[in-house]
């Protein structure tokens, strides 16, 4: 089942509720993402973007509707091994430990999955080098790394875990132009190169113009 989509959703809604009101911010989302392409999501502010990334990392759970990752009901999976193995997010703000290397930042999943230090150690120093990052910046604390060079550090450990999708919310929305294009290569030949399905949450038209597919929210719905 090669061509069979990764993730699928499939009528999803999410609704906010509280006593005062209820917003559906996710409105009957249907779609289905492949493998090796690069999705950007755009919206108006309010459309409902960041709420369809948190349910497709597992964070929130759709009101109604199915996602499936590869075939299977998210329901009928362990959510916190989906979130830890399958998917990883990267953030508008980085996220990274400040009391950690950019070395340890990328290790980290690996120790909390048990993984050997010096097996860990190995592939956190490939996943910096896919993401064009040298020794010398091993030992580096984020406060020592520029914001694009953090960011590349948590691309990095995000590969790391090993899951084949990444989500990315606003990625580029506190770097400037050139380190923002940078970003956007980078995600991109991860979809092109080595197949991961790469999901970019953005309201910038130029990262939109530049993905294999752009999908439109509106209201919380996808308007084709
Ligand atoms: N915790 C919450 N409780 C109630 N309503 C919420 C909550 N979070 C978001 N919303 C509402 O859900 C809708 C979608 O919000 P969401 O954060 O997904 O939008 P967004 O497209 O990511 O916007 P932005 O571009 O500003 O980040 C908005 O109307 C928002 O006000
Ligand atoms: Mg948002």
């Amino acid at each position: 089942m090669a061509d069979m989509a990764i993730l699928q959703l499939d009528k999803v809604s999410y609704e906010y509720r509280n006593k005062h009101q209820t917003v559906k911010a996710v409105n009957e989302f249907s779609y289905e993402f492949n493998q090796g392409l690069f999705y950007a999501i755009t919206g108006k502010s309010g459309s409902g973007k960041t709420t369809l990334l948190s349910l497709m990392v597992g964070l929130d759970v759709p009101t109604e509707g199915v996602i499936k990752y590869e075939g299977k009901n998210l329901k009928d999976m362990n959510m916190d091994k989906y979130r830890r193995e399958y998917v990883s997010l990267i953030y508008q703000d980085f996220n990274l430990f400040p009391l950690l290397t950019a070395l340890e930042n990328v290790m980290y999943p690996l120790k909390l999955k048990g993984q050997k230090t010096s097996e860990g150690k190995l592939l956190a120093m490939d996943k910096l080098k896919m993401v064009g990052l040298d020794e010398s910046y091993y030992k580096r604390y984020p406060s020592m790394l520029s914001g694009g060079e953090q960011q590349r550090v948590a691309i990095a450990r995000a590969l790391v875990t090993g899951s084949s999708i990444l989500l990315a919310d606003e990625p580029t929305g506190n770097l400037d132009t050139e380190n923002g294009n940078n970003i956007v290569s980078i995600l991109k030949d991860l979809a092109h190169n080595d197949k991961f399905c790469v999901i970019v949450v953005t309201h910038d038209l130029e990262i939109a113009s530049v993905a294999d597919k752009t999908l439109s929210l509106r209201d919380g719905k996808l308007i084709l």
